[in-house]
Formats: structure tokens, sequence, C-alpha cells
């Protein structure tokens, strides 16, 4: 339940923080693993789709990774051009992506939403060479959406 209601946080709590956050949480579970997290020049918030689909696709990342990868390192990159784009970077050092694995709902959906919003999203893994999933939004161009300007009760998926 905390996992579904968690990112009503979002647009209130600033998005870098939100991410730090789910990283730390990571963290704690995998104390094995090592996460490295840097976020740089971002806004508070992007809006509310922005900030939902950088924060899922975050989660899917990090669940792949502690799940399947076996890795020792996984490393969180958040960036931002101004009025330009977005982009979250989530990767690996572990088993890579199998040849011939099928992507399932975890990645489809991550395509799925970057693809909705007319961003880009590639996958790049290579056996024993780990994974890296690349995701990036346009942002739009003026002042971006400020906290606390959406009236509350909107919802989160
Ligand atoms: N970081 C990763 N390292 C190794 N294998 C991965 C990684 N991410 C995804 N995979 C492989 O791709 C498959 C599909 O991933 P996904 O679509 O998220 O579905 P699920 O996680 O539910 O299996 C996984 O089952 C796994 O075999
Ligand atoms: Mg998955």
């Amino acid at each position: 339940m905390l996992e579904r209601l968690r990112p009503i946080a979002l647009g209130y709590v600033p998005l870098a923080d939100m991410i730090g956050e789910l990283v730390r949480e990571q963290e704690r579970r995998h104390a094995h693993i090592a996460f490295r997290f840097s976020a740089a020049a971002t806004e508070r918030s992007y809006g509310d789709s922005i900030d939902l689909t950088i924060y899922r696709c975050l989660q899917e990342g990090l669940t792949n990774a502690v799940r399947h990868a076996q890795a020792r390192q996984v490393t969180i990159k958040l960036s931002a051009e101004t009025g330009r784009q977005l982009t979250l970077s989530v990767r690996d050092d572990g088993c890579g992506i199998h040849p011939g694995k099928i992507a399932g709902f975890g990645l489809r959906g991550m395509q799925q939403r970057v693809e909705g919003l007319g961003g880009r999203y590639t996958i790049d893994s290579e056996p024993g060479n780990g994974t890296c999933v690349h995701v990036t939004l346009p942002l739009p161009e003026g002042p971006t959406v400020g906290p606390c300007s959406e009236a509350p009760g909107r919802t989160a998926s």
C-alpha cells in the first residue's frame, strides 16, 4: 500500500528528494550493493506526469537491478538541461540481460510511460557487463510547474 500511496508526495516534496529516498530505501534493504546517486541542476518539480514517470522508471530500474542483475554497484543519475530535457540513467555492473530475454511488464511499462511523454527510452546491456537504462524526457519551455500548485485530491498511479 505504501508503494501506491507514496508518489502522492510528488509535487510537494522535491523530485530529487523523492528519488534519493527511493535509492536509500534500496540501500537499507541491500547493504551488499553500493548505490551511487547524483542529481544535477534539477528543479523542485517538473509537473505531475514528468515527476511520476521519472519516479516509476527509477523504481522499476532499481528493482530490476537488485532482483535480476547480481550487481555490486548501481549508479543513478538525474540531470536536467533547463527548457530542454530531463535525463535519468540507472546503470548496474551485473550479469546483463540474458540474450533472447523478452521484456516483461516492467520494461515495457517504462517504455510506454516515456514514449507517451514524447521521450526516449533505451536499454544497453551486454552479458556479463551490466545494464544501463536511459530515459530522456523533453521539458516544456518556460517556467516549470511549481510545488503545491495543484489542487489536492489528484491521483497518482
Ligand atoms: N538490470 C538487469 N539485469 C539483468 N537482467 C535484467 C535486468 N533488468 C531486466 N532484466 C531481465 O529482463 C527481464 C524483463 O524485465 P521486466 O520487464 O522488468 O520484468 P520482470 O522484472 O517482471 O521479470 C527480467 O526478467 C530479467 O531477466
Ligand atoms: Mg522488472
